[in-house]
């Protein structure tokens, strides 16, 4: 199947390319991070609130590859590091985008994004987890899923405690970010495992860790 590609110079503008259902597969390439915004790392440490409610406007595209980017963006091209740490470069994570129509995958290596599910995928997520109402009204959700597997042979057991610290770092990333840009986010961590697998399109052997609901702030 050929793979359709949005580059943001062909899209009316960067929330089109998003707004448009895509197919399993479409690769949609994301603007340039930025690495000089304007607050400061301990203004947004002291304004950073959980966020339950958010305005209708969802986040631009520019801004969702800033998100993604800040939780796993390549940071160092030449060995492929990344802005979070990783317990000997394991790179445990998967990062999905779930928006009202779609899931993607955020693809570190390409600042991409590669869409893993098509349809009603964030209502998929909410019942995932019912009780949970941010998830049914977040303009975005971000999931993590940890692959154990990736660590050093003869780990074992502590893979699973090095990718559950990689998460929180990484959701502290995305968060810290999200509070820069004017947003808000909350954590979600309740919900059915295969449920949330099979919403975002995810690989059997990945593990759901945890859920983040960002939005613009009301
Ligand atoms: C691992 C984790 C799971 C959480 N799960 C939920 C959740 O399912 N629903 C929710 O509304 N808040 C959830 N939260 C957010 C906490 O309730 C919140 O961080 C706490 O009340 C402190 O408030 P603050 O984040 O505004 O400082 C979670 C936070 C963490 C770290």
């Amino acid at each position: 199947m050929r793979r359709r590609c949005w580059m943001l110079a062909f899209a009316a503008t960067a929330a089109a390319a998003m707004a448009v259902e895509p197919k399993v597969g479409d690769i949609v390439e994301l603007e340039k991070p930025t690495t000089d915004g304007k607050a400061s790392v301990e203004k947004v440490l002291s304004t950073r609130r959980s966020c339950r409610e958010w305005a209708e406007t969802p986040p631009s595209l520019a801004e969702l590859g800033q998100l993604a980017w800040a939780g796993q963006g390549v940071t160092e091209p030449k060995k492929g590091l990344r802005a979070a740490p990783s317990a000997a470069e394991s790179y445990y994570l998967e990062l999905y985008a779930v928006t009202p129509n779609a899931a993607y995958r955020y693809v570190p290596a390409k600042h991409a994004f590669a869409a893993t599910a098509a349809g009603e995928a964030r209502a998929q997520l909410a019942a995932a987890a019912p009780r949970m109402k941010p998830l049914a009204v977040a303009p975005v959700v971000f999931v993590f899923t940890a692959t154990f597997e990736r660590g050093k042979p003869g780990w074992g057991d502590v893979n699973i405690r090095y990718a559950t610290i990689e998460v929180g770092a990484v959701m502290e990333n995305i968060t810290l970010q999200a509070e820069a840009l004017g947003m808000g986010a909350v954590c979600v961590g309740t919900f059915k495992d295969e449920d949330v697998k099979k919403a975002v399109g995810a690989g059997e052997k990945e593990q759901p860790i945890l859920m983040l609901c960002v939005g613009r702030r009301k």
